[in-house]
């Protein structure tokens, strides 16, 4: 069985989406821990109800290279395949980036490469698009801009503001984060550049 490390900082519903969907026997992993950097993280005390390893390493005043080899060091013993940025919200440093090379993804709630970064639903409303959504990617060294798993797309309607757009995107971040999990561990995928091309 592969195994999971998914990276949190607060409410985790991405968590508790995937977590669902693997009780459900809709996506083959396990997850060996939720991880997240801010202690009072709701989705600490929900991966403690759930019964799950987890681990809080608060990464406030760490150097972002100091912290990634800390959360290396926290995840060593778990045998981890695949790490999962579920809302993390500090940059993933080096050390992570080169022990976990190609192997650890992130959910973003715009359709990239537009609005990358903070607020980006707010984003989106008043640069006044007509679609927006969200992005399952490989975490490189930029912000936002490794290759691209998968996609989908949601309407912005006249009567949207940030927090309804935001709640209509994370439906659908909770659909394709899982699927783009079970895509990635399954092995069934080339990168070529920049496109990720699943095998026939
Ligand atoms: C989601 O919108 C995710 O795309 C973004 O941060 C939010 C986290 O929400 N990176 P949750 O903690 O998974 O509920």
């Amino acid at each position: 069985m592969k195994r999971i490390a998914i990276l949190v900082s607060g409410r985790g519903s991405n968590f508790e989406a995937i977590a669902r969907n693997i009780s459900a026997g809709r996506l083959d992993a396990e997850i060996a821990c939720v991880l997240s950097n801010q202690p009072e993280a709701a989705a600490l005390e929900t991966a403690n109800s759930l019964g799950l390893n987890a681990i809080s390493l608060p990464s406030k005043g760490v150097d972002t290279d100091v912290y990634a080899e800390q959360v290396c060091a926290a995840l060593a013993p778990l045998n981890v395949d695949l790490i999962c940025l579920a809302g993390f919200m500090r940059r993933v440093g080096k050390p992570l980036l080169d022990q976990y090379a190609m192997r650890i993804l992130n959910i973003h709630p715009s359709l990239l490469p537009s609005f990358p970064g903070l607020h980006v639903q707010l984003q989106a409303l008043e640069y006044g698009v007509k679609f927006s959504g969200c992005t399952v990617h490989f975490v490189d060294s930029g912000l936002d801009t490794g290759p691209i798993v998968s996609q989908a797309a949601v309407p912005v309607l006249d009567t949207d503001d940030a927090d309804t757009l935001a709640a209509r995107i994370l439906v659908e971040e909770h659909r394709i984060y899982s699927d783009a999990i079970a895509l990635v561990l399954g092995g069934s995928f080339r990168i070529d550049g920049r496109r990720v091309v699943a095998a026939p």
